[in-house]
C-alpha cells in the first residue's frame, strides 16, 4: 500500500523513507513549505532517487500566518511565561496538509519521524486523527525492528551509505532542530545539560545582540481587532499584507537581536526538557499587541482573558489539541475580546532589546487623559473615592481585628 511520509530531507527521515520502502510500502514523500530555510528542489531530488514513489510540496504560509498566527497574537499565547510555542503552533497546519496529501494520493497510512519521547508525535497523530479518524499511523521511532537497528546515529549513517543516500560531509550539529516561519527551536545534544550555555554560532536566525546596530531603530505597528494589519519601518516603508507583514517583523527583529529564549518546559510526556528558541518577529508582533491591548482593552475583559482563555489556549496548542472540541470552543473566545484593540504602538529595536516608545487608539478611547490626570479634578468626584474606600475597607477591618487579636499582622 501507499503511505504519506512527513519528509525534511534531512538523514533521520531518509532513512526512514529508505526503511519504508524495505518494509514493501510505495512512499509519497510530502513537504510542507512554512516558511523554513529548506532547499526543497534538493529534497525533492533526494527523495526520488532513495526511491519515493512521488514528491509532494505544498505551501502553507499564508494559512499559518492567518489561520494560527495571528489568533495567537490576538490571544498573547505563551507556555509557561516564556515559550511562545513556535513549534506548536506550526503542527496543526503541517498535519493538515499531509491528511490531504494522503487523501489526494490515495495513502492508507501517514508516518512521521518525531521520536517517542517528545511533544510532536502527539501533535501530529492527534492532529491526524481528528482530521481522518481512520487513518493509519505509522511511527518508525516507536517500532520495535525500527529502533534495534538504528541506535545511535552512526547506524544511520552507515544503513544511509549502503542505501546510496548522500550524507551531509559536514559534522553534524550538536543539537536537533525544527524551523518555520515563526521561529527556530534547538534541543538535545549538548543543551541536554541545562547548564550548558549555548555557542554562539548555534543561533541562526538572529544577529547575536552583541553584534547588532549601535543604533537603535523604530517602527510603528498598526493593528485593528488585535490583529497586526500595518507595519511601518523607520524609511517609511509600510507593509499591509499579512505573510509580507510577517516576514518584515521577522528582518527587523533579526537583524536587532530581537527574539532569543533559553527555558527548561515540561513536556506533554511528562519530562522537563531545556529548548533555546528564536522568535523575532513573532515576540515584537505579541509585545506590541500586550502594550495596546493596556490602553484599548476592558480591565474585567482582559482579566477574564488573561486568567482563563490565554493560559487555557496555550496549554491547548502545546499539548497538541488544536483539532478537539475544546481547541474550537476556546478559540472562539479570542475575538470578542478584540473589538476595541484598534490601535498604533510605536516601538524601537535596540541590541536585543524591544522597547515601546508611545501609542494611540484609532477607535474606542477608554483611555481618558483628562479623567487619569493628577493635575485636573473634572470628570470624576474624588469625594466618591472616599466612600469606594470606606466599603472596601468593611472587610478589611475585620480582618485587621482579628489579625490583632490573635497577634498577626
Ligand atoms: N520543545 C518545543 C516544543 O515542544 C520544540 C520542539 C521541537 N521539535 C522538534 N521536532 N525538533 O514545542
Ligand atoms: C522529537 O521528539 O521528535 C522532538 C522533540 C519534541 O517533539 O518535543
Amino acid at each position: 500500500g501507499k503511505v504519506c511520509l512527513a519528509y525534511s530531507g534531512g538523514l533521520d527521515t531518509s532513512v526512514i523513507l529508505a526503511w519504508l520502502i524495505e518494509q514493501g510500502y510505495d512512499v509519497v514523500a510530502f513537504m510542507a513549505n512554512i516558511g523554513q530555510e529548506d532547499d526543497f528542489a534538493a529534497a525533492k531530488k533526494k527523495a526520488l532517487a532513495i526511491g519515493a514513489v512521488k514528491f509532494v510540496v505544498v505551501d502553507v504560509r499564508e494559512e499559518f500566518v492567518n489561520k494560527v498566527l495571528f489568533p495567537a497574537i490576538q490571544v498573547n499565547a505563551i507556555y509557561e511565561n516564556v515559550y511562545l510555542l513556535g513549534t506548536a503552533l506550526a503542527r496543526p497546519v503541517i498535519a493538515k496538509a499531509q491528511i490531504a496529501v494522503a487523501e489526494q494520493e490515495g495513502c492508507f497510512a501517514v508516518t512521521h519521524g518525531c521520536t517517542g519521547k517528545g511533544n510532536d508525535q502527539v501533535r501530529f497523530e492527534l492532529s491526524f486523527y481528528a482530521l481522518k479518524p481512520d487513518i493509519k499511523v505509522i511511527t518508525p521511532w516507536r517500532e520495535p525492528d525500527f529502533i534495534s537497528r538504528f541506535a545511535g546515529r552512526q547506524d544511520l549513517i552507515k544503513y544511509a551509505v549502503e542505501k546510496g543516500i548522500p550524507v551531509q560531509q559536514t559534522a553534524a550539529k550538536p543539537w536537533s532542530t525544527d524551523e518555520n516561519m515563526a521561529h527556530i527551536s534547538f534541543e538535545a545534544g549538548i543543551l541536554e545539560d541545562p547548564n550548558h550555555t549555548p555557542p554562539k554560532d548555534m543561533w541562526k536566525l538572529t544577529t547575536d545582540p552583541l553584534d547588532a546596530p549601535d543604533k537603535p531603530e523604530d517602527f510603528s505597528l498598526e493593528y485593528k481587532h488585535g490583529i497586526p494589519v500595518k507595519l511601518t519601518l523607520a524609511d517609511g516603508t509600510e507593509i499591509t499584507e499579512p505573510v509580507e507583514l510577517f516576514l518584515a517583523a521577522n528582518h527587523l527583529a533579526r537583524r536587532n537581536g530581537v527574539g532569543r529564549i533559553d527555558i527548561v518546559e515540561n513536556r506533554f510526556i511528562g519530562i522537563k526538557s531545556r529548548g533555546c528558541y528564536e522568535t523575532p518577529g513573532l515576540t515584537i508582533l505579541r509585545r506590541c499587541h500586550v502594550d495596546l491591548e493596556g490602553l484599548t482593552l476592558d480591565r474585567e475583559v482582559r482579566a477574564i482573558r488573561d486568567s482563563f482563555v490565554t493560559p487555557t489556549y496555550s496549554r491547548i496548542l502545546y499539548n497538541g489539541k488544536y483539532f478537539t472540541p475544546e481547541g474550537e470552543y476556546v478559540r472562539t473566545m479570542i475575538a470578542p475580546s478584540q473589538n476595541t484593540v484598534n490601535g498604533v504602538v510605536r516601538a524601537r529595536c535596540y541590541k536585543g532589546s524591544l522597547s515601546i516608545l508611545g501609542r494611540y487608539s484609532t477607535t474606542e478611547h477608554l483611555y481618558d487623559a483628562t479623567e487619569s490626570s493628577m493635575d485636573e479634578l473634572t470628570g470624576f468626584e474624588p469625594r466618591d473615592a472616599t466612600g469606594f474606600i470606606a466599603i472596601q475597607a468593611i472587610r478589611i477591618k475585620k480582618y485587621g481585628t482579628a489579625a490583632r487579636k490573635n497577634g498577626g499582622s
